[in-house]
């Protein structure tokens, strides 16, 4: 259950969210820590994470002013990691990283992923021998509009969005690709990704009857891109992926249209 109530759905949330880069200093408050904290703890159960969430981890910001994102006062993180041994330890992070940024989008409060402009290395990252952390998600209060600062990151950071056509190939098809399929490609579009690289390509393959989702991996953060990806098309679609590069989707009552 929500801290308190709130309309705006998990459709609202992808529609709402973008990446917000300057942090107000008013903490979170207790509800609302204990309530991302339950999240988290279902979503550690689901997957086999280890995600936590650092209601103070400023100092691994600490001097870092002139790189990529440029964030301010940052203090609270949800650390995403996980076991190395985890052949979709990278893919599950962005998936579940991404169902916690739509949570808080939900709440009012601004996230950004954040997988290069941190200090890794800080000791409150330390973890077990087995274990690695992927990247870390800000979050906390912001200002309703956009600082002046934070519009211009937004206009170096973020190149204009790929037209739809580009997020998608179609296979043996005659006609145009099916509404709700599209619907959920619109969506992606409105995902989150690695210096918006928006790397993540679907194929709709009617003779096969399948859908996949794909990245080409050249990237060392395209497989997060794929999981937040893969979640938004899921909760436009009301279907779900299976894990992996090029994993399929499956829908009950789409199944006419593909598998
Ligand atoms: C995996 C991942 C890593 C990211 N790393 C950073 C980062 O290190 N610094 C930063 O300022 N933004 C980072 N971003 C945010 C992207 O720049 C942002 O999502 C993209 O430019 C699209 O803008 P939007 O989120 O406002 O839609 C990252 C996003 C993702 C998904």
């Amino acid at each position: 259950m929500m801290p308190f109530e709130t309309n705006v759905t998990d459709l609202d949330a992808i529609g709402l969210r973008r990446s917000r880069r300057k942090y107000l200093s008013t903490p979170m408050t207790q509800r609302t820590v204990d309530y991302l904290k339950s999240e988290i703890t279902k979503f550690n159960q689901d997957s086999g994470l280890s995600i936590f969430l650092l209601e103070d981890g400023s100092q691994a910001f600490n001097g870092i002013t002139k790189s990529y994102g440029m964030l301010k006062g940052v203090r609270s993180l949800i650390v995403l990691k996980g076991a190395s041994s985890d052949a979709h330890l990278k893919e599950k992070c962005g998936y579940y990283g991404e169902r916690l940024v739509l949570d808080a989008t939900k709440l009012g409060l601004g996230t950004c992923w954040v997988a290069g402009t941190y200090n890794r290395k800080d000791p409150v990252f330390k973890c077990d021998d087995d274990e690695e952390v992927i990247c870390v998600i800000t979050i906390g209060h912001v200002e309703e509009e956009k600082s002046m600062g934070e519009q211009l990151t937004h206009k170096l950071t973020h190149r204009k969005t790929k037209p739809a056509s580009e997020f998608y190939s179609l296979h043996h098809f005659d006609e145009k690709a099916p509404e709700w399929f599209l619907r959920g490609i619109e969506s992606v579009m409105k995902a989150p990704s690695a210096v918006n690289s928006q790397p993540v390509h679907f194929v709709f393959d009617k003779l096969k009857h399948q859908i996949t989702a794909h990245v080409s991996g050249k990237r060392p953060t395209d497989l997060i891109d794929l999981g937040i990806a893969k979640l938004h098309f899921e909760i436009v679609t009301g279907g779900t992926f299976a894990l992996g590069n090029g994993g399929n989707f499956y829908h009950e009552n789409y199944k006419n249209d593909f598998s």
